[in-house]
């Protein structure tokens, strides 16, 4: 469905001279957001347009506060973002439940009777924001796990361990040591997201695991290595969890993305905080990104020299890995910079985008 209108030359005035116009469009399948953040309330309100202009359905996080733990609360949640929505939008948010030490076999049964709830999230208790109600030890979870796979239901995984003592680079790699590998050996029919992978561990053990996992990636972490977080001084947009990587991790998710592998697909973990809660003596995690999400990963398949591979990354592999249909609309980018403002309004405070004041290559088509 991809459809690139070549590069058009005009002549200016006067003649003799030219001048080449880069005026490329690139219609896609309209894409989905497989990992998205979008508060609640006023906050909700604000970063809800952004991907909803941009996706047809987005898997929402549920680290509210207090965290979406029950099928009721998912549901309620559902609703207050279906109201949220500008008038007119064509976006289904899909619901996902946090799972805590005490989360039953029978909620998981109420949450895939209900038919919103499309992933439950294991958060490591204490591995990001919002995660101190998390799983203490994924072992007490065996059977609820257990009736996941029954009913299908994926497991979308943050997967860094959160031992004080570990490196916080190397959390992602002892993750799949010590957590993914043995969960995966007891529940082996258990379908799994491994959410926002960072590493070159996670793609390898991503490729050679035995069927029944896929991967999600953020734009960040296909832009940026972990020097932009100290360039020039102490960058506190840039920091989320995981935390960027080395370069050769970065060159190992733009290589597996740009062949097509269908096990990885897009998801932006776009997580807006107020500017006054990054910039401050103790920053919290997350990147807004969901106002050039797709424009991003435009730019990164384009520098790849593979922006045709951006339709199945955005639009197919998520959809077909949950079993859910393809989109049918589509969406149209043009190859015009833009320039994304200083900060969004968020609430009664203010949000500082990705790329803020700096040029987007890949803009919507109005
Ligand atoms: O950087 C992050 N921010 N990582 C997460 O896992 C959570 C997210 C958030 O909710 O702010
Ligand atoms: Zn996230």
């Amino acid at each position: 469905m991809i459809r690139i209108i070549g590069w058009r030359v005009k002549t200016s005035r006067p003649p003799r001279r030219q001048t080449l116009v880069t005026m490329q469009e690139l219609t896609i399948r309209r894409p989905d957001d497989w990992h998205l953040h979008l508060r609640d309330g006023d906050g909700l309100r604000a970063v809800l347009p952004f991907s909803a202009r941009r996706f047809a359905r987005a898997m929402v996080m549920p680290n509210l506060n207090p965290p979406v733990t029950t099928t009721a609360a998912a549901i309620a949640y559902r609703q207050r973002i279906v109201d949220a929505l500008p008038a007119g939008a064509d976006f289904t948010p899909l619901m996902t439940l946090y799972l805590t030490d005490s989360t039953t076999p029978e909620e998981i049964e109420r949450a895939a009777a209900c038919g919103a709830i499309a992933g439950c999230k294991l958060y490591p208790a204490g591995a990001t924001t919002h995660s101190d109600a998390g799983v203490t030890d994924i072992r007490r979870l065996d059977a609820t796990l257990e009736r996941m796979s029954e009913r299908g239901l994926p497991l979308q995984v943050h997967g860094e361990v959160t031992a004080a003592d570990v490196d916080i680079f190397e959390r992602e790699a002892r993750f799949i040591d010590e957590v993914l590998i043995p969960l995966r050996r007891r529940s082996p029919q258990l379908r799994v997201v491994f959410e926002h992978v960072t590493t070159r561990a996670a793609v390898e053990y991503v490729c050679d695991a035995p069927a029944g996992i896929a991967a999600t990636i953020t734009p960040q972490h296909l832009l940026l290595n972990r020097n932009a977080l100290f360039q020039g001084g102490l960058r506190p947009h840039l920091f989320c969890l995981p935390v960027l990587k080395r370069e050769s991790d970065r060159q190992a998710l733009l290589a597996v993305i740009t062949r097509g592998d269908r096990r990885f697909f897009l998801g932006t973990d776009s997580a807006p905080h107020p500017r006054t809660a990054k910039e401050s003596a103790c920053g919290c995690a997350g990147i807004f990104s969901a106002h050039a999400a797709i424009e991003l990963y435009a730019e990164i398949f384009e520098q790849a020299g593979m922006l045709p591979r951006l339709e199945d990354f955005a639009a197919s592999f998520g959809a077909d890995f949950y079993g859910l249909p393809r989109n049918r609309g589509t969406l149209t980018l043009e190859r015009r910079e833009w320039v994304p403002p200083p900060s969004y309004p968020f609430g009664s405070g203010e949000l500082v985008p990705l790329r803020a004041g700096e040029r987007v290559a890949w803009g919507l088509r109005a």
